[in-house]
């Protein structure tokens, strides 16, 4: 009997990642959380079980982008905002639970008032501008970061799309607005001082996991990538707690160009790292290794 076309043709990796029962639980578990999720569709090369839960994301190079046109520095932050939106759906489709974006740091204060101005007007336009999307694609909404010092009519926007969207199902879209991580871990260092003068807490009990469910979203998980745009080789102060041990990826793309492509290439290269957590690799674990078989 003569073979089939189909039985003599190559395997794809689509066809080798879905026939294996980890994977195809994991594509269960993604599309249980949201019906869109199908990486295997977007990016076939990559394992669905090494797509990072959480990805955090430092937005640089909005002022460079402008300048290289001729147009003011907020016309790359306006272009940032839509490079957000595509890259947040695109991580929604690739079964992404959570992105954290660093929108505007407790730093940013010191640039021109035009531009923290402008800065806030952005965030209340986006708020009110995402906000049926956001619905439509079963997205929720988070902030992060101070209270004090953001202008009244940008708590409420934030905190409206926060109320509007709590209960989406779909992938947590995170913004990090007057935010710094030292501030944050004192915050939540004020915050258990507080609760051992009230007797709530007992000295003894101040552990890791009690810091960290004092951060501003403890039931986030810690992000597993970290990704800077414009090429920069710092953190600056972001999530410096829960990125302990994330992977970095740094590309040159300035951020308003990044899309859905450059989001795959960053997951990609996640997806081929072998992360140790302080400990060994599988293959590194038994010292002995080839030389045992
Ligand atoms: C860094 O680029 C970017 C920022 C400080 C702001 C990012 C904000 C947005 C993309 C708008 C979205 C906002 C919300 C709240 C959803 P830069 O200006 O430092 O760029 P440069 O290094 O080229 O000067």
């Amino acid at each position: 009997m003569s073979a089939t076309p189909t039985s003599t043709a190559p395997r794809t990796a689509t066809q080798d990642f879905a026939s294996h029962p980890e994977v195809a639980a994991r594509l269960a578990e993604m599309r249980a959380r949201y019906a869109k999720a199908d990486p295997l569709t977007r990016i076939p090369d990559v394992d669905p079980r090494r797509i990072p839960r959480h990805i955090a994301v430092i937005m640089d190079g909005n002022g460079r982008w402008a300048k290289q046109r001729g147009f003011p520095r907020i016309f790359g932050h306006r272009n940032g905002a839509r490079a957000l939106r595509e890259t947040v759906e695109e991580a929604g489709r690739l079964g992404v639970e959570a992105m954290t974006f660093y929108s505007f740091s407790l730093e940013n204060w010191r640039r021109p008032p035009e531009e923290v101005q402008a800065l806030m007007l952005l965030c209340v336009a986006y708020c009110e501008g995402e906000r049926e999307a956001l619905l439509r694609d079963d997205i929720r909404f988070r902030w992060i970061g101070r209270r004090d010092g953001l202008p009244a009519e940008v708590l409420a926007a934030l905190d409206s799309v926060v109320d509007a969207t709590s209960r989406c199902r779909g992938p947590t879209l995170c913004v990090a607005v007057n935010y710094g991580a030292r501030a944050e871990i004192a915050d939540a260092a004020r915050r258990i001082a507080d609760e051992i003068k009230a007797g709530t807490l007992r000295p003894e009990d101040i552990n890791e996991e009690a810091v960290a469910a004092r951060l501003y979203a403890p039931d986030l998980p810690d992000p597993d990538l970290l990704i800077r745009t414009a090429g920069e080789l710092r953190v600056s102060n972001y999530l410096l707690w829960q990125i302990s041990y994330a992977e970095m990826y740094v590309t040159s793309t300035l951020w308003p160009d990044f899309d859905s492509a450059a989001l795959h290439q960053a997951i990609r290269e996640y997806a081929g790292r072998s992360r140790r957590f302080g400990g060994l690799d599988d293959s590194d674990a038994n010292p002995i290794g080839d030389l045992g078989a």
